[in-house]
């Protein structure tokens, strides 16, 4: 913004000194303040990209939960405190980890084995918050989603608190709820919708369900937007009183497919989570909903949400730090 004042004040002068001093000036500030971009490793650690993706291809023929764990951890890191890898950390007294809203949460371990390769081929290099991104990315394409560049140069944060943790949306919140915790780290109606389509893979413990199917707005009932058909199977698979830790598909045809699918069971009643459901609750996200079931291309315009969702509140330049191993602080 200053630049044209100072380039006017240069050609002023005539003096190249002093448009040596701008210029070495504003690159340095440029390196201390940092930016993220695409291959921000290809001089530093050019095989860091390719070890991520073979390991979350390895994780995944041993665990095909794999993918939808990692797409979900990234996003959960990247609301609380930005994408910072403050998810990862489990050695301070109430970690982020512990927070109702992070119940289920997994990967760890996978981001962990790749710090620790990354670390034997170039120690001190890239931040866990970058691994966690480029997972996400190598998950959506894993399960046949698109594939889309990721934006590296993150450094891993140093605060991580439990109390932080109020910022990620929880299933049942009011749609009015959900977008005011998306607007608040810049992300639109629109992107609310795109991001909550990564539900079309993974699944749900029947935790998160109790309230939807049985005490709706804290009343004795369940949640009218769902299919009745669609009810009762849903109780038949999380009764009251059951196993808590059962899982079910987040999308019931599809679920390890990156497709979509879900805004279709979306508009008919087939929505699993309440938070899926209520997009449907108000007119602009209905009709954003609608416009991913003919005209828009959900697969084209879900890795600019996810782009747009990596970069909130990143540390990059001096700031933060490179972490040895994502569980702890250097
Ligand atoms: C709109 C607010 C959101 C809410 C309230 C929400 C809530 C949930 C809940 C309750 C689960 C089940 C967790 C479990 O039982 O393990 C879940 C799973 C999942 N969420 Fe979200 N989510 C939201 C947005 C997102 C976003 C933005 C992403 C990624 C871009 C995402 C990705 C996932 C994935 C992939 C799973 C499946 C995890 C698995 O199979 O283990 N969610 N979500
Ligand atoms: C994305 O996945 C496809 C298979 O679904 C694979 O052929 C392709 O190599 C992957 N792209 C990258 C860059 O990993
Ligand atoms: C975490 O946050 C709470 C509430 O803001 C605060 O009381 C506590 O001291 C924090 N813990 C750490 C370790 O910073
Ligand atoms: C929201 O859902 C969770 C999980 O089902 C439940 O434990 C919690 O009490 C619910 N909160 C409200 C306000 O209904
Ligand atoms: C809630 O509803 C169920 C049946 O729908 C009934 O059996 C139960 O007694 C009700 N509980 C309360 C506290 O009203
Ligand atoms: C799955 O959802 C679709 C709506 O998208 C519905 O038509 C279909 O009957 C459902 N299938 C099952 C097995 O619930
Ligand atoms: C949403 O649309 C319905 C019907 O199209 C209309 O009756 C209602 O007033 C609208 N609500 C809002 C908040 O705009």
């Amino acid at each position: 913004m200053a630049l044209p004042t100072l380039k006017m004040f240069m050609i002023n002068n005539g003096g190249f000194d002093l448009l040596a001093f701008v210029l070495c000036y504003f690159q340095v500030c440029w390196c201390v303040q940092g930016q993220l971009k695409v291959g921000f490793y290809s001089q530093t650690c050019p095989s860091a990209e390719s070890i991520v993706t073979s390991l979350v291809k390895e994780a995944t023929t041993v665990n095909p939960r794999i993918p939808a764990i990692l797409l979900r951890l990234h996003f959960h890191d990247c609301f609380v405190e930005g994408c910072d890898g403050s998810i990862l950390v489990d050695n301070v007294e109430d970690p982020e980890r512990k927070a109702f809203a992070n119940q289920g949460l997994d990967g760890f371990g996978e981001i962990e084995t790749a710090k620790a390769q990354l670390e034997a081929n170039c120690p001190g290099v890239v931040s866990c918050a970058d691994i966690v991104a480029l997972a996400a990315r190598d998950a959506v394409n894993l399960s046949g989603g698109p594939f889309y560049q990721v934006e590296t140069g993150r450094r891993d944060g140093r605060i991580c608190n439990e109390s932080l943790a109020a910022e990620i949306p929880d299933v049942n919140e009011s749609i009015q709820v959900l977008k005011s915790k998306f607007m608040k780290k810049g992300l639109s109606d629109k992107e609310l919708v795109l991001l909550s389509g990564a539900h079309t893979i993974g699944s749900t413990a029947c935790f998160f369900m109790t309230t939807r199917l049985y005490n709706f707005n804290g009343k004795n009932v369940s949640d009218p937007s769902i299919n009745p058909k669609f009810l009762e199977e849903l109780k038949a698979k999380c009764p009251m009183n059951g196993d808590a830790n059962l899982r079910i598909p987040l999308d019931n045809v599809s679920s390890q497919t990156f497709d979509g699918r879900i805004f279709r069971n979306i508009r008919a009643g087939f929505a699993v989570i309440a938070s899926d459901a209520r997009l449907y609750d108000d007119n602009i996200t209905k009709r954003i909903v609608d416009s991913y079931l003919g005209g828009s291309s959900f697969l084209q315009d879900f890795p600019k949400a996810m782009v747009k969702m990596g970069q909130i509140g990143v540390k990059t330049g001096l700031m933060g730090e490179i972490r040895r191993k994502c569980n702890s602080f250097n």
